[in-house]
C-alpha cells in the first residue's frame, strides 16, 4: 500500500506532511512511502534524509500521487477554478478514486468545495476536526500547531517592540519590564504566556472559559475576565468556547478597555470554531494604548480579534504596530512539520493492518466520524452533509 506525500503548493506554505521519523514508522508497518522531490526542503528535510529511512523519491507530483491509497498533505489540494489555479494544477485530479486524503482541509471556510472530494471519490479527512478526547491528543493538529504559533507570536512581538521584555537595572538606568496581555488562553495563549514569562514580562490573560483561569494562574499570569454566570457556562463539551451574548461582550469590552491602556504588548489568540473570531480590541481601544505598543493578531486568518489587523501585513495605527502574520506555525517550519507529521502518523497507523499492510478504516471510530468529510462519493460529516449547520462543539 502506497502513502504519498506531495510538495505543498499553496503560497507561503513551508511545512511538509512527513518527517524522517514518520516515514521510518510507516515503512516499519510494511507501507511504501513516496515523497515528491523537494517536499521537505523548506522544513530543512532533504530528499536524502527521507531516502535514508526507506522512502522513494518521485520526480513530480503526478508520479508521487499515482496509485497512492493514502495521501498526506498539510493544506487542502489546489482545485481548478480556484483563484490563481490553472487547469493543469488541479491536485485532486491526480488522486485515484478511493484514496484517503488527510490534511488541514479548512472545511468551515470551504463548504462549497467539500462535495468535490466526494465527486472525485476521495475519502477526505479534515484533521482540524479531530475530537478533543484523550486518545486523540497525539493526533490534534490544532494543538501542535497552535502551541508553536503561541511561542512564535511572542518572539514576533519582541522583535517589533522598541524596549525589552525583562526589567533591566543598569548603571545608566532601569528599563521596566514589558506588560504583556494575552487574549484567549487556549493552546496558543497558554504557550504565549509561558514564553512571555520566560522572557521576563509581566503577563496577564483573559478568556471566557472558566477552566482557563487556573491554567493561566498556574503559569504565573494574572487572570482578567468577567466571571459572571454566562462565563461559568462558556465551555462546550468539546472544550471550545461558545459565542458570548451581546451583554457579556459589552461587559468584557469595558474590562478590556481598562486593562489594555496599561499594556505594551497584546497577543490575540481568541477563536470560536466555525465562526469569525470575536472582536475584542476596537479602534478606540487601540487609540488608548501607549505609543510603540505592539498587537500580534493570531486570529487574523478568521477575521482577527482587532479590526485594524490586516492579513499578512504589519501595519502601524495610532502609534501601535499591529502584526497580522499568516500561518504563524509555518514560520517555524522545521518544528511544525515534525509535530504535524507525527499527528498524521498517529491518526493513520491504528488503521493499518499489520498482517496484510492494508488500510482497514473503522468508520465507527470517533476519530474517523469526527474528521471524515466524505466517504465513497458522499459527504458524510454531519456538520457539512446537509445545509450549513451551526458549529456547536
Ligand atoms: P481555540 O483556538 O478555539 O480558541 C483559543 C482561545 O480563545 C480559547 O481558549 C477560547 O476559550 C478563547 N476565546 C474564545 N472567545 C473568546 C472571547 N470572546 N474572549 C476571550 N477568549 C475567547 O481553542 P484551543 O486553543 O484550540 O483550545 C481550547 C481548549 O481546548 C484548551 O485550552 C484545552 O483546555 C482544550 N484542549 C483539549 C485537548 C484534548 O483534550 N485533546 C487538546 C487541545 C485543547
Amino acid at each position: 500500500m502506497k502513502v504519498a506525500i506531495p510538495k505543498e503548493r499553496r503560497p507561503g506554505e513551508s511545512r511538509v506532511a512527513a518527517s524522517p521519523d514518520t516515514v521510518k514508522r510507516f515503512v516499519g508497518l510494511g507501507l511504501e512511502v513516496v515523497i515528491e522531490t523537494g517536499a521537505g526542503t523548506a522544513s530543512a528535510i532533504l530528499d536524502s534524509d527521507y531516502a535514508a529511512v526507506g522512502a522513494k523519491i518521485a520526480p513530480d507530483e503526478a508520479a508521487t500521487l499515482a496509485d497512492a491509497e493514502i495521501v498526506l498533505k498539510v493544506r487542502r489540494p489546489l482545485l481548478a477554478g480556484e483563484e490563481g489555479v490553472q487547469e493543469g494544477e488541479d491536485e485532486l485530479r491526480l488522486m485515484k478514486p478511493g484514496t484517503c486524503l488527510a490534511a488541514i482541509l479548512d472545511p468551515y471556510d470551504t463548504r462549497d468545495i467539500i462535495p468535490r472530494y466526494a465527486e472525485a471519490g476521495i475519502n477526505a479527512f479534515a484533521m482540524e476536526l479531530m475530537p478533543r478526547i484523550t486518545r486523540a491528543q497525539v493526533m490534534d493538529v490544532l494543538s501542535s500547531q497552535s502551541n508553536l504559533a503561541g511561542y512564535k507570536a511572542v518572539l514576533d512581538a519582541a522583535a517589533e517592540f522598541g524596549r525589552t521584555f525583562p526589567m533591566m537595572m543598569t548603571a545608566a538606568g532601569t528599563v521596566p519590564a514589558a506588560r504583556v496581555m494575552i487574549m484567549g488562553a487556549g493552546v496558543a495563549g497558554l504557550q504565549a504566556i509561558a514564553t512571555a514569562r520566560r522572557l521576563g514580562a509581566i503577563v496577564s490573560a483573559t478568556d471566557v472559559r472558566p477552566a482557563s483561569k487556573e491554567e493561566v494562574q498556574s503559569l504565573g499570569a494574572t487572570f482578567v475576565a468577567v466571571e459572571d454566570e454566562e462565563f461559568q457556562q462558556a465551555q462546550t463539551a468539546g472544550g471550545y468556547a461558545k459565542e458570548m451574548s451581546d451583554a457579556y461582550k459589552k461587559k468584557q469590552a469595558d474590562l478590556i478597555a481598562e486593562t489594555i491602556k496599561k499594556q505594551d504588548i497584546v497577543i490575540c489568540t481568541a477563536l470560536i470554531p466555525g465562526r469569525p473570531a470575536p472582536t475584542l480590541i476596537s479602534e478606540d481601544m487601540v487609540k488608548t494604548m501607549k505609543q510603540g505598543s505592539v498587537i500580534i493578531d493570531l486570529a487574523v486568518e478568521r477575521g482577527g480579534n482587532c479590526p485594524l489587523s490586516q492579513p499578512g501585513k504589519v501595519v502601524e495605527k495610532h502609534g501601535v504596530k499591529i502584526v497580522g502574520h499568516l500561518n504563524v506555525a509555518g514560520r517555524l517550519p522545521a518544528a511544525a512539520s515534525l509535530l504535524y507529521a507525527k499527528n498524521l502518523f498517529s491518526f493513520i497507523s491504528p488503521f493499518v493492518d499489520k498482517e496484510t499492510g492494508t488500510l482497514k478504516i473503522n468508520w465507527d471510530d470517533e476519530v474517523i466520524t469526527g474528521t471524515a468529510l466524505t466517504r465513497d462519493g458522499k459527504v458524510v460529516h454531519p456538520q457539512f452533509a446537509e445545509a450549513p449547520a451551526e458549529a456547536s462543539t
